[in-house]
């Protein structure tokens, strides 16, 4: 059998190494591959077209199946796999963005769900059957990790859901984040941030430079640190059901306060709005796995149009939760005149 693992900014790499070597001295065949610049290349996306879910949610977990599928299966393909398996349980989202974007992306690859298969869930009626299974393999998993709710982790951020999570009436506070301080436990000191944009394109964080690999992990550092990263929604699932979930985002949500000043300054009203209405179908793209459908291209061309030459920096002060715009630098064709009594500006 053949395995592949992937690196997509999870932060569990010694887990992953690991995980490769028992498989490999079970005579399995381990291919590792490092997807966190994919994985930063659609984040950069999120962003520029602020693609998100319900209350806010940065569909951080629809962006690494879109990674992971696009990326995987066709070298699957190419390496003579005729089945994708995966682990995802029949009441979320996840099982049909596999299936949506196996199909897409390599015609062919059948997607097989053996939480959802008959035949499979016969030999593994439940998790205690499986995890027996795994354990006569000599695999190293550790069957009382203690996790006490479901967490998916990749460079964009984190998804904390099910189990206590999943009652309303579970304080958010009983989540421990795993990369982020709360608010109130930020340090003493302010931290300031500048943020460049280039061509509606994040350009530069704090001297980090233009790859969105630098850039999303530096944000994502610094957002942790000061508490700048917290949704707590109940949101909508593909199947219908409604769930909550608790988010952590640190990079997106501080690099998103930097873009949002960009736009209000370099967009006039109409221009907005249809950069939100575009956003919006975005956001349900991302998270129904229709990336790749038309009206997803469309919408980002629409975008592409809208803040293809839009640019400026925005400094923030960052502090216990709290974002401030310190002061920003607007570059590109349409700069507004903000001085009060000036006359107005281009758009009047
Ligand atoms: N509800 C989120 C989504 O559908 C997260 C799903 C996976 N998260 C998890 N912790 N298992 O995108």
């Amino acid at each position: 059998m053949r395995h592949y693992i992937a690196d997509i900014g999870q932060s569990e790499r010694a887990e992953m190494d690991a995980l490769a070597s028992s498989l490999r001295g079970s005579g399995d065949e381990v291919v590792v591959i490092d997807l966190r610049p994919s994985m930063a290349a659609v984040a950069s996306d999120l962003l520029r077209y602020r693609a998100r879910h319900d209350g806010g949610y940065w569909n951080t977990t629809g962006a690494a199946r879109f990674v992971l599928v696009s990326e995987l299966a066709p070298l699957m393909r190419a390496d003579g796999c005729q089945t994708l398996a995966h682990g995802c349980v029949g009441g979320g989202n996840d099982q049909r963005r596999f299936a949506r974007y196996g199909g897409q992306v390599a015609p062919g690859l059948s997607v097989i769900e053996p939480w959802t298969d008959p035949q499979a869930l016969e030999r593994f009626p439940d998790r205690e059957a499986m995890l027996a299974a795994v354990t006569e393999r000599g695999l190293p998993l550790d069957p009382g990790s203690g996790a006490e709710w479901s967490t998916d982790a990749n460079l964009a951020g984190i998804s904390h859901e099910s189990a206590e999570l999943e009652d309303l009436e579970t304080p958010v506070t009983r989540l421990r984040p795993r990369w982020s301080n709360w608010p109130g436990q930020g340090p003493a000191e302010p931290e300031t941030v500048t943020v460049t944009f280039l061509d509606g394109r994040v350009a530069d964080v704090n001297g980090s430079g233009p790859e969105p690999l630098a850039w999303m992990t530096l944000a994502n550092e610094i957002g942790a640190r000061h508490g700048v990263w917290l949704r707590d929604v109940v949101e909508r699932r593909i199947i219908g059901t409604v769930c909550r979930g608790i988010y952590e985002a640190p990079g997106l949500e501080l690099l998103e306060r930097a873009w949002t000043r960009i736009l209000q300054a370099s967009l006039d009203a109409a221009g907005r709005e249809l950069y939100d209405r575009l956003a919006a179908v975005l956001g349900a793209a991302m998270y129904e796995a229709r990336w790749l459908e038309p009206a997803a291209h469309a919408a980002r061309h629409g975008i592409d149009r809208l803040v293809g030459d839009v640019g400026g920096s925005v400094t923030l002060s960052v502090h216990r939760g709290l974002v401030q715009v310190e002061r920003m630098k607007v570059a590109g064709p349409v700069v507004q005149q903000t001085r009060f009594g000036s006359g107005g500006n281009r758009w009047s």
